[in-house]
C-alpha cells in the first residue's frame, strides 16, 4: 500500500481523516489543472488518507469510468516524476460521478446516495469535503443544494467542511451576501476559504523569519524601516481568462486577495500561537488599522494601467484589448500601484506601497523592507561608490529565497563602501516545497483552517478596496497604457515625489 502513514514532510502531527472528496465543477479547468495533480503528488508523498473517494459532480452527462480517465489524462499531463503518477494509480481511490444541475434538488439525492455508498464499501466514514470549484456565479446554488439535502450537517464524529475559490464576490456588498449564503448551511468553522498565496512555501515562511528569529523582529517597526514594497509582477497576458478579467482586473485578482493576505504577514503583530485563529485573529488587526483611501487624494497615491502590445523576451504580444473576450474599448486595469497606510504603533508613517501587472518585464513576487538611511555617514564622500539604505528582500517566487543588503568595504585601498547584497535561496534546501493545492487539500482534509481566510478577514480586505472600485466606476482615476514588457506606466514613477517613494528595481 503507497497511502497512509502520513508523510512527516507534509506535516507530522495532523492526520487527513478518510473522506470523500466531492468536487463541484469535476470536468473544469481548475480541477485538472491543480486539484488531480494535487492528489497525486499528496499520493507520491505518502499524505493522502487511508481511504479517499473523490467524487465528481458536473453537467456533463458522463460515467465514473470517465472521470476516473479524466482524472488520469489531468495527472499524466501534469505530474513531475513517474512515482507521482505511479503512487496515484497504486492507490486504491474511488472514483464516483454524478451528473446534474446545480440548481436541481435531484443532483443532491443522487449525490447523497453515491456519499453514502462510499461511506459503506469505501470506508469514508462519513467525512466529506466538497470543493467548489465551479465559476462564482453558481456558489448559491451548491450550497444551498448541499444544505437542502442535509449534506452539510456534522454527525457526530464527522466532518462536513466546504472549500471555496476566490473570487470570493466581486465587492463588499456581494462577500456580504455571499458570506450570508455560506453561513446560512455551514458554519465559520466549517468554511475553508482559499488564497492560494498563503499555501506557498514563501509566503509561509514570512512567519518563520520574523518569529523563529531574534535578529529580524527588533527592528522590523516604524524605527527602523521607511517603507515597504510589495510587488506581484507577471509576465503571463490574460492567457484564455479575458472575458473573467474584465470583470476583476488587477485590483480584485490580485490587490484584493493575495497581496493583502501578504501585507497582513508582513505587518501583523507575533500570534499568540501557530493555530489557526490567533493567527488570523492577528492578521484582521492589522487590515483594520489599513487607513481608508480617501477619494480626494486618490489621484496622487494610485495609478491604474493597462497594457498595450508590446515585447516579451523577445517575442512581440498583443495588447489586453486585443484578447480574446476583451471588449476593445475596455477600462479594465491589468497594473496597479497604490500606497497604504497602517495606522498603528508599529507601522505608523510607514507608506507600504504596493504594485502588481501583468505583461510586466519579468515575473517577481516579492516583498522589500527598506530601512531608514544611517543618521550620519562618517566616511569621506570619496569612499562612497553606492551606499544605499539596507534593504531585506523576502523574494516569494521564482527565485525563492531571502536577501538583506548592506554596505561593505571595497578590498583594497583606499577606504571605499559599497552596497553588497548577502544572499539565502531556497534551493539550499533539500526537501521539495510542496504545491500550494497540495498544501490547501492536505490542510482542508486536516482540518487546519489557519492557511484559510476567515470572514472578517474577507469583509476587511473589501473594506479596504472598496474605495478603490467606487473611483474605478466613476471613472474618477485615469487609466494609462503602458507597452508589454515593461514596469508598467511611467507614471507610477512618479507616483510618490520624496525619497521614500524611490521603487527598487527587481
Ligand atoms: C490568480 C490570478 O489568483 O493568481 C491570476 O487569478 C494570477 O490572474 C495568479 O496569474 C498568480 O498566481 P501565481 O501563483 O502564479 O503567482
Amino acid at each position: 500500500m503507497i497511502h497512509g502513514p502520513y508523510d512527516p514532510a507534509m506535516d507530522g502531527e495532523r492526520v487527513a481523516l478518510s473522506a470523500a472528496l466531492v468536487v463541484f465543477g469535476a470536468t473544469g479547468d481548475l480541477a485538472a489543472r491543480k486539484l488531480y495533480p494535487a492528489l497525486a503528488a499528496l499520493a507520491g508523498r505518502r499524505a493522502l488518507p487511508h481511504r479517499l473517494a473523490l467524487v465528481g459532480v458536473a453537467r456533463t452527462e458522463m460515467d465514473d469510468e470517465d472521470l476516473r480517465e479524466r482524472v488520469r489524462k489531468a495527472i499524466f499531463d501534469a505530474v513531475k516524476t513517474p512515482e507521482e503518477m505511479a503512487a496515484f494509480e497504486a492507490l486504491d481511490i474511488c472514483v464516483r460521478y454524478v451528473a446534474g444541475d446545480a440548481d436541481d434538488p435531484t443532483t443532491y439525492e443522487r449525490l447523497s446516495e453515491v456519499l453514502d455508498e462510499c461511506d459503506q464499501r469505501h470506508g469514508t466514514a462519513g467525512n466529506r469535503l466538497y470543493y467548489l470549484s465551479t465559476i462564482p456565479q453558481l456558489f448559491p446554488a451548491i450550497v444551498g443544494g448541499v444544505g437542502s439535502a442535509g449534506l452539510a450537517e456534522e454527525p457526530p464524529g464527522t466532518f462536513r467542511r466546504l472549500v471555496i475559490e476566490k473570487p470570493f464576490g466581486h465587492d463588499l456588498h456581494s462577500a456580504t451576501e455571499l458570506n450570508k449564503v455560506l453561513h446560512a448551511v455551514f458554519a465559520e468553522n466549517q468554511i475553508f476559504r482559499i488564497d492560494h498565496y498563503l499555501a506557498k512555501e514563501t509566503v509561509q515562511n514570512i512567519l518563520a523569519l520574523r518569529f523563529a528569529n531574534s535578529i529580524f523582529e527588533p527592528l522590523w517597526n516604524r524605527r527602523y524601516i521607511d517603507h515597504v514594497e510589495i510587488t506581484v509582477a507577471e509576465q503571463l497576458g490574460v492567457e484564455h481568462r479575458g472575458t473573467f478579467y474584465e470583470q476583476a482586473g488587477a485590483l480584485r485578482d490580485i490587490v484584493q486577495n493575495h497581496v493583502l493576505q501578504v501585507l497582513s504577514l508582513v505587518a501583523m503583530e507575533p500570534p499568540a500561537s501557530f493555530a489557526a485563529d490567533p493567527v488570523r485573529d492577528e492578521k484582521v488587526k492589522v487590515l483594520r488599522s489599513v487607513r481608508p483611501l480617501d477619494p480626494n487624494e486618490m489621484t496622487r497615491v494610485v495609478v491604474r494601467g493597462q497594457y498595450g502590445p508590446g515585447e516579451i523576451d523577445g517575442e512581440r504580444v498583443r495588447g489586453y484589448r486585443d484578447e480574446d473576450g476583451v471588449a476593445s474599448d475596455s477600462n479594465t486595469e491589468t497594473y496597479l500601484a497604490l500606497r497604504l497606510e497602517i495606522d498603528n504603533w508599529r507601522w505608523s508613517d510607514v507608506p507600504f506601497l504596493i504594485r502588481t501587472g501583468k505583461r510586466l518585464s519579468s515575473r517577481v513576487t516579492e516583498v522589500a523592507l527598506h530601512y531608514k538611511r544611517v543618521p550620519f555617514l562618517p566616511l569621506p564622500r570619496t569612499a562612497i561608490d553606492s551606499v544605499e539604505p539596507n534593504i531585506t528582500v523576502l523574494r516569494i517566487q521564482p527565485e525563492e529565497g531571502i536577501e538583506v543588503s548592506f554596505a561593505a568595504k571595497v578590498p583594497g585601498s583606499p577606504f571605499r563602501v559599497r552596497t553588497v547584497p548577502l544572499d539565502f535561496s531556497y534551493r539550499g534546501f533539500t526537501e521539495q516545497s510542496p504545491e500550494a493545492y497540495e498544501r490547501v487539500l492536505f490542510d482542508a482534509l486536516a482540518g487546519d483552517a489557519t492557511l484559510f481566510i476567515r470572514e472578517d478577514e474577507v469583509d476587511q480586505a473589501w473594506r479596504i478596496v472598496q474605495p478603490l472600485i467606487n473611483a474605478f466606476d466613476a471613472g474618477t482615476l485615469p487609466l494609462h497604457l503602458y507597452p508589454a514588457g515593461t514596469w508598467g506606466p511611467d507614471e507610477s514613477n512618479a507616483l510618490f515625489d520624496d525619497p521614500k517613494d524611490q521603487w527598487r528595481k527587481p
